[in-house]
């Protein structure tokens, strides 16, 4: 049995925004993006239909990981601005009627943050156990990778990701060594009050809840079904409903039977790990692909597998990219993302649009890696406003850009997608404003799949109001599938045509289209 949190209503029908805060808009000129040129642009966001905002890390770091390591999770890192500005874009946001969640990395610190410098001591002190170590620099950490010989302290640190991003002590769900502290000791139960500490501080400063950074990862050696984790998150959750219980909890954890126990009220589609996710749109031969030879089963049988998991309610976010992963446009062309968009904006859970991508950015190829991106660099790239200077992005020196733009001159800009009427970016405003103005479409609705594999996709929404049908042929080629209930009004269409002949729907090549239900 899976019960979800008391959850606040905006998440019903939010369609987030995600900023990446380098690359979205400079307002100084330094070539780095900040908060006070988001703010300038919060209007363009509200324009497309976006009512929610997530802001990658934007904390004080040495930023070997984009800020994915944080050396002081209370104050803004200076480059974006200053924890006011970071207030003026809370509340800017809210004038706006939209809402912002933060970043929250509660997994790892950088090793300048003050907890590990202290950590790193030979003398005992209160951080000793912040985080993982082992008893001596002899032995490792395993199956946590380590850093050793860096500090007075006798022992190996482990680390959560990069080397440089030491593992936060939560405790083993089940010690086998000596060192490997339980879930319930003193000092793992310390970590998480820390972490309350941080998300007390910015949720009282208005932000409106939080993406949890590798959220199913804390507690370690956890057992499959991932109790300790779902215990601790549990603990957050009481927390939560005690002092904040209007904040958005949205997990980076990929199995919502376990995070929505744990009281999330949303999980993310990850594209790695068993989702089948990347068989959509970052494959060979991906679904969205209007070739028309890609394979949505194993995808659909997860998905209803974790919908079924979680009481029907399911709730995944599915994002249309993020700065971890290529750009969608790395795939598909414009009229398949079109239709890509279609299913994205169509499905349970909070649609995630990643900046950019609602107007075809490419992922940049060949760029030299910058603050630990490698690979995912190329989809970091500055937004493109404009025709302008830096496509409007900034009056810098073009070599001070923090990451290369896109060096196409026939590359997308916002001000050209917005004077189109057949542009993407119009495509997915109409469909923003399609799944506004239909409550069976948004966060919440029911969902029952009418095909389950080969093309065309065709699901029912449904709420106590209304049924809609949704089909989707993304391939180049007329598809039909049977279908007996009596079906009313087309609602939403791109592409050609739809029509019912007997118990027989057929759909055009590359369309999608959502029917009323009789
Ligand atoms: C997931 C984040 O999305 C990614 O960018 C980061 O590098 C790792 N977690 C480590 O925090």
């Amino acid at each position: 049995m899976c019960r979800t949190a008391k959850h606040p209503e905006w998440l019903d029908n939010a369609v987030f925004y995600e900023i990446y805060p380098q690359s979205f808009m400079d307002s100084n000129g330094d070539g780095i993006g900040d908060f006070k040129g988001i703010i300038s642009k919060l209007d363009y966001i509200k324009e497309l239909g976006c009512n929610a905002i997530w802001l990658n890390p934007c904390f004080k770091s040495p930023f070997g990981d984009a800020g994915y390591d944080v050396e002081d999770y209370f104050t803004a890192a200076e480059r974006y601005g200053t924890n006011q500005d970071l207030y003026d874009l809370f509340e800017e946001v809210h004038k706006r009627g939209m809402h912002v969640i933060l970043d929250l990395v509660p997994g790892h610190t950088a090793v300048t943050h003050p907890w590990f410098r202290q950590s790193m001591k030979a003398e005992k002190n209160e951080f000793t156990h912040r985080y993982i170590w082992s008893d001596s620099i002899w032995e490792n950490t395993a199956p946590l990778e380590c850093i050793r010989g860096i500090s007075d302290r006798d022992g190996s640190a482990a680390v959560n990701f990069f080397s440089h991003q030491p593992a936060l002590n939560y405790g083993y769900f089940r010690p086998e060594k000596s060192w490997q502290h339980p879930m319930d000791s003193e000092d793992a139960l310390a970590t998480a009050e820390a972490i309350k500490e941080i998300m007390r501080f910015w949720l009282k400063a208005g932000c409106d809840g939080f993406r949890v950074d590798m959220a199913g990862s804390l507690v370690k050696n956890d057992n499959e079904n991932s109790d300790g984790n779902v215990a601790l998150w549990k603990n957050f959750r009481e927390f939560l409903d005690r002092e904040f219980p209007d904040a958005a909890m949205i997990s980076e954890w990929g199995e919502p039977d376990k995070s929505l126990r744990g009281g999330f009220h949303m999980d993310f589609l990850l594209h790695f790990g068993s989702s089948h996710y990347n068989d959509l749109f970052r494959c060979a031969e991906p679904y969205f692909s209007s070739r028309g030879r890609g394979d949505i089963t194993e995808f659909l049988k997860k998905y209803i597998e974790n919908r079924e998991k979680t009481d029907g309610k399911g709730l995944i976010c599915i994002p249309s990219g993020n700065h971890d992963m290529d750009r969608l446009r790395r795939h598909l062309d414009t009229e398949e993302m079109k239709i890509a968009f279609a299913f994205l904006l169509t499905m349970p859970g909070a649609p995630f649009i990643y900046y950019g991508d609602e107007i075809g950015m490419r992922y940049v190829e060949n760029v030299v890696s910058v603050e630990g991106g490698y690979g995912r660099t190329g989809s970091r790239s500055p937004m493109q406003w404009d025709g302008g200077k830096n496509a409007g992005f900034s009056s810098a020196p073009e070599d001070k850009l923090y990451i290369p733009l896109d060096p196409d001159t026939d590359r997308p800009t916002a001000e050209s997608e917005m004077s189109s009427e057949s542009s993407l970016r119009s495509e997915v405003k109409r469909l923003i404003e399609f799944r506004q103005s239909h409550a069976a479409l948004q966060s919440r609705g029911g969902i029952q799949f009418v095909t389950y594999s080969g093309y065309p996709l065709v699901y029912e929404r449904s709420d106590e109001n209304e049924k809609l049908l949704v089909a989707i042929n993304p391939s180049g080629e007329e598809k039909s599938f049977a279908y007996s209930e009596e079906l009313g009004d087309v609602l939403y269409i791109y592409g050609k045509g739809v029509s019912k002949t007997g118990e027989t729907v057929t759909v055009s090549g590359q369309t999608a289209a959502v029917i009323r239900i009789k």
